[in-house]
């Protein structure tokens, strides 16, 4: 039985929120594979708008158990009032949560950490929500896991070690204030309580799933450009939001995977900073951001805008192996006279063959746009492939087409009804 993975295929905020809330319908459980509160996947249902960071989304659905696996960093803070909220909605999380002990913890001064570096270093853009220090420790091996939280001795002993260290990095490298071990003890301590029902061992759980034949969605945070290895490093994310992501951070096999679905916004967007070679400056990437309410769901930062990009696009398509895509907020487009797609990079006077991954390169390349006519007519009420105007199938297949990808679903607005479902007007495009 299937184990989709779902994974954004830009920048991230490409709407996995809403097409994994979507295929939730059909599947059992949805396991989030990486990342942490970074992450805002919007799930709008009825007249209702939910913002999840660490819960995957498919907790709308009640028959769906939901896993925070092992690749993933938690803050305990942002899980509990994440899971207060939801509940206080009327969606029943505990019996349905699962969170592997061995998930990394983020802890207090990870977020301090990770705000002064952004003062003092290369200015990433994060989120602020010490991902990036908390996947440091991990790597370092003095990371706090889960399972510690269980342990209040060995909980007390880690956090000491650990804080001593970075209060030396906070008086001595950047001349703050210590933190204060009690204080922090005492706070993790009350939350191992709290957490106690959903810690288990997810990896045993997913792969007695898998043997049993449950339908499984891998669900990615963030987008393979911010992968920290096949991204625009170091604007990056500091986990692996491409497909490989999904074996590590769930401990399930390459093999158990049978489809990997790249969702993709029908235009560009990135929040933070890096290189974004189509990004437009001016009022055609403000129209984009105003239609598109592009704001982002976790700090309320604008989004940069551009065209489509079918070269990054190719890129994510091959570091990921996505066959399908989810194509995205069709219908910000509505209104556009014409369309531009990225077809190539050119470098001083060469075009590229491939993305560049060398970020010197990649901030000097030149985009070679191909356009494409607007269908300028509101595209909500299509609940077909065949009711969408001739123009936007045409861009969608073009989409398709210079990617070597197969259209699998068409969303035309934030709601679910706002679907053309799987499969879109099967292969027309082939
Ligand atoms: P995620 O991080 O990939 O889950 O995406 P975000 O939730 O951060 O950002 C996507 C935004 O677009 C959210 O506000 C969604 O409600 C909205 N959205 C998703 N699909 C569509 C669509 O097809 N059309 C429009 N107009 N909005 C959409
Ligand atoms: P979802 O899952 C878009 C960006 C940040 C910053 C970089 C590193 O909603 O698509 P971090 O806090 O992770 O160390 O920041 O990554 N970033 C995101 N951009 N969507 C996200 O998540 C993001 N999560 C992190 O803006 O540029
Ligand atoms: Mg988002």
């Amino acid at each position: 039985m299937p184990v989709q993975v779902i994974l954004g295929a830009q920048w991230g905020d490409e709407g996995k929120g809403k097409i994994v809330d979507m295929l939730s319908e059909q599947a059992d459980i949805v396991a989030r594979y990486q990342g942490g509160a970074n992450a805002g996947h919007t799930v709008v249902i009825g007249d209702r708008q939910y913002v999840l960071h660490l819960i995957p989304s498919g907790m709308f659905h009640p028959h769906i158990i939901c896993v925070i696996g092992n690749g993933t960093v938690i803050d305990p803070a942002a899980l509990m009032s994440e899971i207060a909220q939801l509940e206080a909605a009327g969606i029943k999380v505990s019996g349905r949560l699962l969170i592997s002990h061995n998930a990394h913890l983020i802890m207090p001064y990870h977020k301090l950490l990770d705000v002064i570096r952004e003062q003092t270093s290369t200015k990433i853009g994060t989120t602020g929500r010490g991902i990036g220090p908390a996947y440091i420790d991990k790597f370092m091996r003095t990371g706090i896991r889960i399972v510690d939280l269980l342990d209040r001795d060995v909980l007390a002993a880690k956090l000491k070690t650990n804080i001593e260290e970075k209060n030396r990095i906070l008086t001595r490298v950047y001349g703050e204030s210590k933190i204060d071990v009690d204080a922090i003890i005492a706070e993790y301590e009350d939350f191992d309580k709290r957490i106690d029902e959903y810690v288990t061992n997810t990896a045993v759980y997913l792969n007695q799933a898998i043997a049993a034949g449950k339908s499984i969605i891998a669900e990615g945070a963030q987008g393979a450009l911010l992968d920290v290895d096949h991204g625009t490093y170091p604007y990056v994310t500091s986990s692996n939001p491409t497909s490989g992501g999904a074996c590590t951070g769930l401990g399930i096999p390459p093999t158990a995977i049978t489809s990997i679905v790249g969702v993709v916004k029908a235009y560009s967007t990135r929040v933070g900073n890096g290189p974004f070679p189509t990004e437009l400056h001016d009022g055609t990437g403000e129209r984009l951001r105003t239609v598109g309410n592009e704001f982002g769901a976790t700090t309320g930062r604008p989004r940069r805008c551009g065209w489509f990009d079918a070269v990054a696009m190719r890129h994510s398509v091959m570091v990921n192996g996505i066959e399908q895509v989810a194509v995205t907020k069709l219908d910000v487009l509505d209104g556009f006279d014409e369309i531009g797609i990225c077809v190539a990079y050119e470098h001083r006077g060469k075009r590229l063959r491939h993305f560049p991954t060398d970020l010197r390169t990649l901030e000097d390349v030149t985009p070679v746009f191909e356009f494409f006519p607007g269908w300028k007519t509101p595209l909500s009420a299509a609940g077909r492939y065949e009711e969408l105007p001739e123009n936007a199938r045409r861009y969608l297949e073009q989409m398709a087409e210079m990617t070597g990808t197969r259209l699998w679903v068409v969303s035309t607005g934030p709601r679910r009804d706002q679907t053309i479902a799987p499969p879109v007007g099967a292969d027309q495009h082939r």
